[in-house]
């Protein structure tokens, strides 16, 4: 088995996620200002180190991505990257500059960080890092997404890609289509088929070792603001069918984003598609904003209670852990 494929299976494998903790600079100090905490590099790390050194890292999380700021720093002298590591657990980075407005298209974005990729990821390697994260995001409209952003975010990806397994690293390719919007489930279904299908028509063409990569896509959602109703079981089918029709069969991770779903709808929806799962992919989860939310209130009222963080976050992680192997329930959720 390719050394690739092993760090895929450790991150994925037995119900096993991800923590995405990579938010950036700016998104986390709107995070903390959202619950009433100062955001400084110290309450930065402690939230986030509240997590690392949780009880659920050994058993539910495989990876956390880290933002450029955490992976350089340290906790009584011990380095994020071991503290994660000593669990089993793999830390990753996101190493895009972020999405900025596309020329000829300015109300979509284009995701930049390929310039000077190469020496910044031999760097990351040295930290410690072994997969890394790159998010391209596309908004659906009457317009969009136009056949200009589809193909320059999956030729970004691609590059990208191909830069990180060549340094020794897995590449999460993230092509995130956004929830926000009125558009109903199938207009989703069939933009998000778009996207995934230029993208590994990219990766094909780069060379890039499918079996050696995370997806990491979001599920088929209606539009925040439309007015349908969709059950978990609509959910499930669409995404099934959605991704069994664009991704290759020698992927073998995937890992949901959570997109802006609550907790539970995040957890109960995971559930479901591996509940009606026929297929050979592995489906996880890669949730930042499902993971964290609760462990993030309940810590902004006391910052100094880790214990009671720590029973919050372990408890969202097993719920997700759960719906990863199909086996979750609504009641479980009551502690
Ligand atoms: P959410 O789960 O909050 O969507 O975040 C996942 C992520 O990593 C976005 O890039």
């Amino acid at each position: 088995m390719s050394e690739l494929k092993i760090i895929v299976n450790k991150i994925v494998s037995s119900g096993k996620g991800i923590l995405a903790a990579d938010e950036s600079t700016g998104t986390m100090t709107k995070r903390l200002e959202s619950v009433g905490v100062e955001s400084n590099p110290d309450n930065r790390l402690n939230f986030r180190n509240t997590l690392f050194t949780s009880s659920a890292m050994k058993t539910c999380i495989g990876g956390v991505i880290l933002y450029d700021e955490t992976i350089r720093q340290a906790n009584n002298s011990k380095k994020i990257p071991e503290i994660i590591s000593q669990n089993g657990t793999v830390p990753g980075i996101k190493v895009d500059t972020g999405a900025k407005t596309l020329a000829n298209s300015i109300e979509e974005k284009i995701t930049e960080g390929l310039d000077g990729l190469r020496e910044r990821l031999k760097d990351y390697y040295t930290l410690g890092a072994r997969f890394t994260k790159w998010r391209g995001v596309y908004s659906i409209s009457d317009k969009y997404p136009s056949k200009l952003s589809i193909l320059s975010n999956a030729h970004a990806l691609a590059r990208y890609a191909a830069l990180v397994q060549e340094s020794g690293m897995v590449p999460i390719i993230e092509p995130e289509v956004l929830m926000d919007g009125s558009h109903s489930a199938e207009v989703c279904y069939k933009k998000t088929s778009e996207v995934l299908k230029k993208c590994f028509d990219e990766l094909v063409l780069f060379k890039v070792d499918l079996a050696g990569i995370i997806l990491k896509p979001n599920m088929i959602l209606p539009g925040a603001n439309s007015h349908q109703k969709v059950t978990s079981k609509e959910v499930a089918e669409l995404t099934l069918k959605c991704l069994k029709e664009s991704v290759p069969s020698e992927v073998s991770g995937i890992a949901f984003l959570s997109g802006g779903q609550e907790e539970t709808q995040a957890t109960e929806n995971l559930n479901q598609i591996n509940k009606i799962n026929k297929t050979n992919f592995i489906f996880t989860y890669s949730y930042g904003r499902a993971l964290q939310q609760s462990a993030l209130k309940h810590w902004s009222k006391n910052i100094e209670d880790i214990i009671g963080t720590q029973e919050v976050f372990n408890h969202r992680a097993k719920m997700c852990t759960l719906a990863a192997k199909g086996e979750w329930t609504k009641n479980l959720e009551k502690k």
